[in-house]
């Protein structure tokens, strides 16, 4: 299963239309297509696909329903899973449901040539948002927003295993170059990722766990921790 994400760093410039119009090409070529709408703001791939399912991501994040339950038939045979409020549940669910979730997309895999994101993207004061993966040719891509610090001049990107706590993440690259898109090789095993914004003084936040509490640094910090405000 190959996955993309369809994504940029700019609202309303054609991303759910070429999400759609790609599944349909892949489609027509008789590849097995997967749609997904992993829009945090705005999940209306179902609005610009015609269709009204009765259930969404969100009742596979509830746990009220599996993946594969939630799928429903698209044009040119394309299996959509909407988005509703569900994208924002999953940002703030706790390792179980996000490590039982990814375990739910592996499974996809066996019937599915092509995983599509369709995403947006937001800008959460005080940490890097819209981070969005896609895997093509052995590389993991990661593309995220740049901070809403004017201070933060690069990023620094840790590592952690699904299924822990939620903090046993640890460096994996100390910076970027100020470039807001990394790639590496496909780890093995379901890992999370964390981007964290820099300055020559500080690193600023890990983002905010299912409490809304701030989520520690992990091991082997790359700078100390402090978190700015958006300016
Ligand atoms: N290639 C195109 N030519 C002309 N109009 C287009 C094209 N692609 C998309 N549009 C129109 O532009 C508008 C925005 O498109 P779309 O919803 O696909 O963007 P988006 O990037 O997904 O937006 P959002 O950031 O809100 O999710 C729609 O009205 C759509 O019909
Ligand atoms: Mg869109």
């Amino acid at each position: 299963m190959r996955t993309i994400a369809i994504t940029s760093g700019k609202g309303g410039v054609g991303k759910t239309a070429i999400a759609i119009n790609l599944g349909c090409a892949l489609s027509e070529a008789g590849k097995r297509v997967v749609l997904f709408d992993a829009d945090l703001q705005l999940a209306n791939l179902d609005v610009a696909l015609g269709i009204a399912p009765v259930y969404s991501l969100q009742h596979v994040v509830s746990g009220e329903k599996s993946l594969m339950e939630v799928l429903t038939s698209g044009p040119m045979g394309m299996r959509i899973v909407t988005g509703g409020s569900g994208i924002t549940s999953l940002m703030h669910a706790g390792p179980q449901r996000l490590a039982k979730f990814m375990s739910q997309l592996d499974d996809l895999a066996d019937t599915t040539d092509f995983l599509l994101f369709d995403t947006a993207v937001s800008a959460d004061s005080g940490s890097i948002s819209g981070l969005t993966l896609g895997k093509s040719g052995g590389l993991l891509q990661l593309d995220w927003v740049a901070s809403c610090n004017s201070n933060d001049d690069d990023y620094a990107i840790y590592e952690g295993t699904l299924g822990g706590t939620f903090d046993d993440h640890a460096s994996k690259l100390c910076s970027t170059g100020g470039a807001t898109s990394e790639s590496f090789s496909i780890p093995n095993g379901n890992v999370y990722f964390v981007v964290v914004p820099t300055n020559p003084l500080r690193e600023g936040s890990y983002g905010r766990d299912g409490n809304d509490a701030e989520r520690g640094p992990g091991s082997g910090a790359c700078a100390t921790q402090a978190i700015g405000v958006c300016q």
